[in-house]
């Protein structure tokens, strides 16, 4: 019996690149974007080294580059000034709100160059800052939320947004807004769902990107981290209702649940690398602890090996200018 050599193939970086296995392409990135409401100059995040608060103006600077770089689409978010927010989020549905004025904008520069994507949830523009309005005893009103994703939406559609993505892991989110879109004729507007999201304590830094409100968790609508065939049953009911793509959320400690989504759905299927898995590799590189462009490459490698053909990334352009040096 002859010695087993899998070294043979590692042997030259030709070789290795002919056997490899997962290859990545700027068209499959997509990077979340802030643009905030009353600032005149650009805001750093001070969480998230290289992330910004935009403007309206620098956003479409940023917005051009992204595109020019290959990256294949962009998720915005909208941060209302403090005095906007109200208890039902109401400053998201207004046409002159700040996500849906950067929506416009940004679909007159960019047209169909780019997927435009908008994060169709209240949490940015509640004053308590849950994805949902609250009822009488303080609880997140699942169905009450969904009449406001719905107009949320149909404001995203009229602004320009290709797709909408509903975050906020509302029970029959994806239906609600696709029977909004449809019955106003925007049936080419894509759904693109946040499907297994989890109450994670990596969205640190996102907190402070939007200027969260939130004072308490969000563990009555997002996932138990403990909990793998929930997310089958969300996958499931959001295929049924008519999800475009599915999303799964964090990436990095819930790549079981990635490729347990892409296993099992007919259409594509997406994982954000969030804010703090991205502050995590930054404050570590900082230190001089790790090599940060080696460690973004390899952590959004593995979320592509692990079944997402999309990656939501803070560092898409950078990844994608790699992407590019070495095709
Ligand atoms: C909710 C939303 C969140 C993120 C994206 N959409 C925050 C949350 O659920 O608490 C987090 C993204 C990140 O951490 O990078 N609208």
């Amino acid at each position: 019996m002859s010695l087993h050599r899998p070294r043979r193939l590692r042997t030259t970086a030709a070789m290795r690149g002919l056997v490899a296995e997962t290859r990545m392409d700027p068209a499959q990135l997509v990077l979340p974007m802030f643009v905030a409401d009353g600032i005149d100059a650009t805001r750093p995040i001070s969480s998230m080294p290289g992330v910004v608060n935009h403007t309206l103006e620098s956003l479409r600077v940023a917005a051009r580059e992204a595109v020019d770089a290959g990256v294949g689409g962009l998720m915005l978010f909208g941060v209302p000034r403090p005095e906007d927010k109200d208890a039902t989020g109401s400053c998201g549905q207004q046409p002159d709100g700040i996500l849906n004025r950067a929506l416009r904008l940004l679909a007159e520069d960019l047209g169909d160059t780019t997927v435009l994507m908008a994060d169709t949830c209240l949490d940015e523009f509640t004053d308590h800052g849950h994805c949902g309005v609250l009822d009488d005893a303080g609880r997140v009103d699942n169905d009450a939320t969904l009449e406001h994703y719905r107009e949320l939406a149909l404001a995203q559609a009229r602004a320009g947004a290709h797709v909408v993505a509903p975050s906020g892991m509302m029970d029959g989110q994806v239906a609600a807004i696709r029977e909004a879109l449809d019955a106003e004729g925007f049936t080419d507007v894509a759904v693109l769902a946040y499907t297994a999201k989890y109450a994670s304590a990596f969205y640190g830094p996102f907190r402070e990107a939007v200027g969260s409100s939130l004072d308490g968790d969000r563990r009555t609508y997002q996932q138990d981290p403990a909990n793998r065939t929930e997310s089958v049953r969300e996958l499931l009911a959001d295929l049924d209702e008519g999800a475009d793509m599915v999303m799964v959320k964090p990436a990095m400690s819930y790549l079981d649940i990635v490729r347990e989504v892409a296993d099992r759905s007919d259409r594509p299927v997406a994982a954000y690398q969030i804010s703090g898995e991205y502050a995590m590799i930054c404050a570590a590189a900082e230190r001089g602890w790790i090599d940060r462009e080696a460690a973004l490459d390899e952590a959004v490698l593995s979320i592509v090996r692990a079944g997402a053909s999309i990656v939501l990334t803070y560092a898409a352009v950078e990844i994608a200018h790699r992407l590019r040096l070495r095709a």
